[in-house]
């Protein structure tokens, strides 16, 4: 047991070490899970990127359809076949109503020798431009008797991109051939009659779709075309602009290696996937911002793979990061707390153990201690009983002879030493005789604050010749205790002479105090001495426990107080400094006796 002791002593430390070690070990835990978490999570956000990619391209492509669907109906059209003029015109007008505004910028009829051009512009005029158009790339193509029935996605004539500068632009052209009759026309000649054209903004058609495209809170979407340039993008600058030439103007201390190989390598090529790399900028955030991107082509031209734009979706990391972090954060400080209830639960639990241990020790003491002094009590009363006689008659025959012998001589001296020790033998038995005399004093009552005064007075002179100042403080209308006036009388003599005799040095101050506690009343007896060393508190009350010199104590007095007390139904407990603890003038000790009340004074 002894050698737990100190195991026991530690466990505290043990624990709280265990805690810190778990709580540690449960942080490593939770940042790896963390780093998992966020790539999983990353991963998940970027597919969903990728996704919205896929439904911007597809929307972009339904609506090129829409558009080759409209040129392909107006194409059949008579009016447009033959050229008559004013049905062309009203016939033209009709598919430009009809068709978004802003992406279709105007529809030309440009005549089978490219001679001349029917031109409706977005504000409904129209106008005839002279050519010769015989140059222009969607002619060329038309003219060939191979593309009848097929549209093309082309380039702009030189003067389309002269007059449209400020936005890209792309030609959706169809020959057309007289195939439709009609009224004027009831036997179709099946002649090529010329090309049919629509000018369209590819970046409106690409906007119209991803201006309002969110991934996440701030993330959006960006189209480029085959060569690069951005056909949408949030900042309208970039607009027309190609995209590895304007991002390194806007932020030039940003690489670009790793966006301009994506859209090289990947977006270029017509491959759809997700990726990330390093921006100079997101919305108003200017620096180095790490980024995820989802990208996925768009086919424009379904009879040439190549002709393709793509639509990217981007958003800060941190975005994805932040989520998952303050996720982590939350779950850690839950943890954490639970770990500390744990730790607090099992400290008071410790606690609560070292306590009732504590109060089993006393209790074992105190039960020691009374059976102690009941054998004592026994054994003295027959030790009284021997010893009493033979030194009654050692001193009566002392006083004989000091009676007869002169006192200046050798021999009276001697004597009066035999006398001195004689008594000394006699105060050891009485005090021993008292064990034996302690009565069942249970239906005995007292005045406590009588017995005080009493006392008091009888000690008043010792205590002025110690330069100890007394100070009474004496709780009035006190009701009776249990015990018999005389036994607790000795008490307060006693615990009074220990006070004495601890501030015999250099003086000090005695305070006795009764106060009434609910159904008990409590006597404290206080010095200002110099204390009990703890070592010495567990041993004070053992019947001949003693600190004072051979022949000035018999340690006996407290054992003694402490079963007229118990006796009594009460308790003595002490509370002291020592000296070496706190040094001269903060020490001192006070004996606290508690006992149970009889009655009111009446
Ligand atoms: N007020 C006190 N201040 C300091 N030490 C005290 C005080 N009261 C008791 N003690 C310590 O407790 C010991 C036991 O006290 P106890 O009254 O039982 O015996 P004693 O005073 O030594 O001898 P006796 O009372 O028989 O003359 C003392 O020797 C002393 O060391
Ligand atoms: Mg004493």
């Amino acid at each position: 047991m002894r050698r737990l002791y100190p195991i026991r002593r530690m466990l505290p430390f043990l624990g709280i070490l265990a805690t810190v070690l778990l709580m540690i070990f449960a942080f490593v835990l939770g940042l790896v899970s963390f780093g998992k978490m966020r790539q999983v999570v990353t991963e998940e956000f970027n597919g969903q990127q990728l996704v919205l990619a896929q439904n911007l391209a597809a929307l972009i492509q339904q609506d090129l359809d829409f558009l080759r669907r409209e040129l392909t109906v107006l194409n059949l059209s008579p009016s447009v076949q033959y050229s008559e003029s004013p049905s062309l015109v009203s016939r033209l007008k009709v598919t430009l109503s009809s068709i978004q505004e802003g992406e279709l910028l105007e529809i030309r009829r440009v005549s089978a020798d490219g001679g001349e051009a029917v031109v409706l512009d977005r504000s409904g005029v129209v106008r005839t431009e002279a050519g010769p158009f015989t140059d222009d790339p969607s002619f060329l193509w038309a003219v060939s008797p191979k593309k009848r029935g097929h549209i093309l996605m082309g380039e702009p004539s030189q003067a389309l991109r002269e007059r449209y500068a400020d936005r890209p632009l792309v030609v959706m052209a169809i020959p057309h051939y007289q195939t439709s009759p009609d009224e004027a026309h009831p036997h179709p000649t099946g002649q090529f009659s010329g090309v049919l054209l629509f000018v369209l903004d590819a970046s409106a058609i690409a906007r119209r779709f991803t201006d309002h495209a969110r991934s996440g809170n701030t993330g959006y979407a960006w189209v480029i075309d085959e060569r690069g340039t951005f056909l949408a993008h949030p900042m309208n600058s970039f607009v027309g602009k190609n995209a590895f030439t304007v991002r390194t103007q806007r932020n030039p201390s940003i690489g670009f290696e790793g966006i301009n190989a994506i859209m090289s390598d990947r977006m270029l090529t017509g491959q759809e996937g997700t990726g990330s790399y390093v921006s100079g900028w997101h919305r108003q955030a200017v620096g180095p911002i790490h980024k995820l991107i989802g990208f996925c082509p768009v086919h424009i031209d379904p009879e040439r793979p190549g002709r393709r734009w793509s639509v990217a979706v981007v958003a800060p990391v941190s975005e994805v990061h932040g989520l998952v972090a303050s996720l982590f954060m939350r779950q850690f400080f839950m943890q954490a707390a639970i770990v500390l209830a744990i730790l607090a639960g099992g400290l008071s639990l410790f606690r609560l153990e070292r306590h009732w241990t504590r109060i089993k020790k006393q209790r074992e003491r105190e039960v020691n201690l009374s059976s102690r002094l009941a054998s004592l009590g026994m054994l003295s009363a027959g030790v009284a009983h021997e010893i009493n006689n033979p030194i009654a008659i050692i001193l009566g025959f002392a006083d004989v002879l000091l009676e007869e012998t002169p006192p200046d001589t050798k021999a009276y001296g001697h004597l009066k030493i035999i006398e001195r020790q004689g008594l000394a033998c006699k105060k050891i038995v009485e005090n021993l005789g008292r064990f034996a005399r302690i009565p069942e004093q249970r239906d005995e009552t007292t005045d406590l604050n009588e017995e005080v005064r009493r006392v008091l007075s009888m000690v008043q002179n010792t205590l002025l010749t110690d330069k100890v100042d007394c100070r009474a403080d004496l709780q009035e209308d006190l009701p009776l205790v249990m015990g018999d006036p005389q036994g607790l009388q000795q008490v307060l003599l006693n615990l009074i002479t220990n006070a004495r005799g601890a501030m015999k040095k250099s003086g000090g101050t005695l305070t006795v105090q009764t106060r009434r506690m609910d159904d008990r009343v409590a006597v404290s007896v206080g010095d200002t001495g110099h204390g009990i060393p703890k070592k010495d508190l567990g041993r004070i009350f053992d019947p001949f426990f003693t600190t004072k010199a051979p022949g000035e104590g018999t340690g006996l007095g407290l054992s003694i107080s402490h079963g007229i007390v118990e006796k009594a139904g009460g308790k003595i407990t002490v509370e002291s400094i020592h000296e070496d603890d706190v040094g001269a003038g903060h020490c001192g000790t006070t004996f606290t006796v508690v006992l149970p009340v009889v009655a009111h004074k009446s």
